[in-house]
């Protein structure tokens, strides 16, 4: 038991985070998985897992996380998996800068915030990996998604830069991009979207609808959604390999919109991308 490899997992309620703090913890490791809400923790448990809590936006409950996994682990934190975030949809021009904020808060300041925290202790050890989970969307724009894409694209700018500046220290900064997969993602961004932005009132209204046929899964079925699987895989070897790679494209339309923007000129690339989304 103890000299398991210790890891903590953000956004364990659901989705990616869910099934991988468990296949984690059936390959070995002992996982300190988070949720925010105290009823999410139930499950967790009963499939041995140290569940615990935390949200992004709260400061003082990521200090808590660290120090409590220092408390059991006596110091040690072999890997980060920086998972728990949400989408906020809606058109550039229709977006609240208060909505903005909000989904920077989670997805960008309250990663960094947990990373530079875990870090230091990193350091000491001379070992850890630190995993980010990223989207195809930050590496590129989709329409409707403005937030949600700066927000990725700003994770990919602080690993990547993190990453050169941990070179030789042992630790090693990763980021998986995920195209479409199976998770309450949708089904939370329908809140998101409902919640802040003007529907009826937009010019986008009548794309808007086509928007909310999407996330509440009435729309056209997209063929390409993989399960949290698919996560794992690359989530794995980003833990356990040698060399880790930088980046982890998963799923068929994230290596080929990768694929495509390398190779196209960008005015085309992005005719293309507004025809596609
Ligand atoms: N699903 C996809 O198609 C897809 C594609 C590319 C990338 N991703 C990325 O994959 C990761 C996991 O998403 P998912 O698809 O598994 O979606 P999900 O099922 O909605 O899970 C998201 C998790 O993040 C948690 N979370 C939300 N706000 C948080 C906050 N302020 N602090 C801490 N945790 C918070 C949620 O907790 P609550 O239940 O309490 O809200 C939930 O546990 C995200 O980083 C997402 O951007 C997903």
């Amino acid at each position: 038991m103890a000299d398991r490899p210790c890891i903590i997992v953000t956004g364990c309620s659901s989705g990616i985070g869910a099934y991988c703090a468990g296949a984690l913890r059936n390959d070995g490791w002992r996982v300190f998985a988070t949720v925010r809400k105290p009823a999410d923790l139930v499950p967790l448990e009963k499939a041995g897992i140290e569940a615990l809590l935390m949200d992004y936006t709260d400061g003082p409950s990521i200090t808590a996380l660290v120090q409590e996994v220092e408390r059991r682990t006596g110091g040690r934190i072999d890997a980060l998996f920086n998972n728990g975030a949400y989408g906020q949809p809606g058109a550039v021009e229709d977006l609240p800068t208060e909505a903005l904020r909000r989904q920077f808060e989670t997805n960008v300041f309250g990663w960094h915030e947990l990373t530079r925290q875990i870090v230091p202790l990193m350091r000491r050890q001379g070992h850890g990996r630190i995993v980010q989970c990223s989207s195809i969307l930050g590496i590129l724009p989709y329409r409707f998604r403005g937030a949600y894409t700066a927000s990725k694209y700003a994770i990919e700018g602080l690993s990547l830069t993190l990453r050169m500046e941990l070179e030789g220290s042992g630790i090693h900064v990763s980021l998986i991009e995920p195209g479409p997969i199976e998770s309450r993602f949708t089904a939370n961004a329908l809140t998101h979207i409902r919640k802040n932005i003007d529907l009826e009132g937009s010019v986008h209204a009548e794309e808007y609808k086509r928007q909310l046929a999407r996330l509440d899964g009435t729309g056209p079925v997209n063929r390409h959604k993989l399960g949290p699987e698919a996560v794992y895989v690359a989530l794995k070897h980003a833990l356990t390999a040698g060399r880790p790679r930088p980046h982890y494209l998963v799923t068929t339309p994230a290596r080929q919109g990768a694929l495509l923007k390398r190779l196209l000129p960008a005015d085309l690339f992005y005719k293309l991308m507004r025809s596609l989304s």
